[in-house]
């Protein structure tokens, strides 16, 4: 049986955790294939509200197998901690095993993370300074620490020796930073080693052996594709090696692309972005303002906590980001921020430097020059947070949908009108 990718086609918090959550349970195996503790996914259920950071949303349910893919950078203390907030909460996270290929964020990685944002002054990224970048930094640069070495105490020994001098060497000279005693390093991931060793296993073997009975694996993906390192707003990008596209899911993960048959592209029924970089259709006015803040959850970053910033919908990044995807089906969320507009816009082209453009230009330049040019459909001003069926959506609110489907060019599978596991329609006929 085949895989199933789930990506964020915009710049990521589209509700993927959320949208994961909701089809985990025809799945029997859920990962995670990139991207680290930078992502945050909400999931509300009947158990209350969940902002996993590391863990798949298939752990709220208690059958499934869930796996920390060889695609992810894992900060060891942040996953014990987020395994530990899960046991407390009554969630079991026995099913839940650990990549020996995935890589370990260290603790220069997040002072590393820091002091570059700093240095690049203006030019900051707005990161999630939790080390991330300079985590695959460190992978592609063949200078990283797997969770293999990690719970081999020699091997994790012998590792550190030859890495800890080199970071230390980039911190004093580089950064004119402090450098990191070995002994106390060594003592603290050993520790977390030893907690973390009964789940680190060769997953890739895991999935396939999966794959092979014939059942289902859900691939979730973090981030958005507008944020990937290749086909996102250069360089105001996230750093995942993998790509967290689909095509980086089946390498993250240690399938073949070929076991990939559906990709869900995830889209807010508008556009949000947390950190730098630009964002053609964003509003800084009254409009803007009610995006943040309409509805039971505002616009607020879940793993850092700053304010997102809101924008009508970009039809030229999303439809630009299904193709990238390969996207077989969408889900929109969060239909329902816009119940209280009388008239909503959407961004059909961009004009640059006097001419229409119909795909993000690779120039940052040329993107932050980018102008949105825009078709404006009329508003529904009712509560959309009752539907359950397309139809019983009010009928702008229906035109909507049915216009971002044609404008992404892919069929909608899923509307989602509220946060909640049962606020969905699941569109079982053609719109
Ligand atoms: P992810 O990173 O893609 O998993 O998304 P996040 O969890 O970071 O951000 C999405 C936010 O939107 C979370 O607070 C969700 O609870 C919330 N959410 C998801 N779907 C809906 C929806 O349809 N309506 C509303 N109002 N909130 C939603
Ligand atoms: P989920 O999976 C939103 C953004 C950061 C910053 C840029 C680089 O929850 O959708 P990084 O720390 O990755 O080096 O920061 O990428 N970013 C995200 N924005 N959602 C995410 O993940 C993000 N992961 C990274 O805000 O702009
Ligand atoms: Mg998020």
């Amino acid at each position: 049986m085949p895989a199933t990718v789930v990506i964020g086609g915009q710049w990521g918090d589209e509700g993927k955790g959320r949208i994961v959550d909701l089809i985990a349970r025809d799945a029997s195996v859920i990962a995670r294939y990139s991207a680290g503790n930078n992502a945050g996914h909400t999931i509300i259920n009947e158990q209350g509200v969940f902002a996993l950071h590391i863990v798949p949303a298939g752990i709220l349910y208690p059958d499934k197998t869930c796996i920390v893919g060889n695609g992810v950078a894992v900060d060891p203390a942040v996953l014990l901690d987020e395994i530990a907030t899960l046991e407390a909460r009554g969630v079991s996270t026995e099913r839940l095993l650990i990549s020996d290929r995935a890589h370990v964020v260290m603790p220069y990685h997040p002072i590393i993370d820091q002091l570059d944002e700093q240095l690049r002054g203006a030019a900051a990224v707005g990161t999630t300074g939790r080390g991330i970048g300079p985590c695959f930094a460190d992978k592609v640069a063949r200078l990283g620490i797997r969770m293999g070495d990690l719970v081999d105490p020699r091997a994790f020994h012998e590792r550190l020796s030859f890495v800890l001098p080199y970071k230390n060497a980039v911190l004093t000279r580089l950064y004119d930073a402090e450098p990191l005693p070995f002994d106390e390093v060594y003592a603290t991931y050993s520790e977390y080693a030893s907690r973390l060793a009964p789940r680190v296993t060769d997953t890739s073997v895991v999935a396939r052996e999966a794959l092979a009975r014939g059942e289902s694996i859900l691939l979730e993906g973090a981030q958005g594709a507008l944020l990937d390192l290749d086909g996102g707003t250069y360089d105001y990008v996230t750093s995942s090696v993998p790509s967290s596209t689909s095509a980086g899911a089946a390498i993250g993960m240690g399938i073949g692309p070929a076991d990939i048959t559906k990709v869900l592209g995830v889209y807010k029924a508008y556009m949000t972005r947390v950190g730098n970089g630009p964002m053609p259709t964003e509003l800084l006015d009254e409009d803007g303002q009610i995006l943040r803040i309409q509805g039971p959850r505002p616009e607020i970053g879940t793993t850092t906590g700053r304010p997102r910033r809101t924008g009508w919908f970009d039809a030229v990044a999303s439809s630009y980001s299904a193709q990238l995807n390969s996207v077989s089906a969408i889900a929109i969320t969060r239909l329902d921020v816009l119940d209280p507009f009388a008239s909503i816009k959407v961004c059909t082209h961009y004009k640059i430097d006097g001419k229409i453009v119909s795909t993000p230009p690779a120039s940052l330049g040329a993107f932050n020059r980018a102008e949105p040019e825009y078709e404006e459909l009329p508003g529904w001003q009712a509560d959309s947070t009752g539907a359950r069926r397309f139809e019983d959506l009010p009928p702008n609110a229906q035109r909507y949908v049915k216009r971002l489907g044609e404008l992404i060019g892919r069929p909608i599978e899923i509307v989602s009108v509220g946060p909640e596991r049962e606020q969905v329609i699941m569109v079982d006929h053609a719109i």
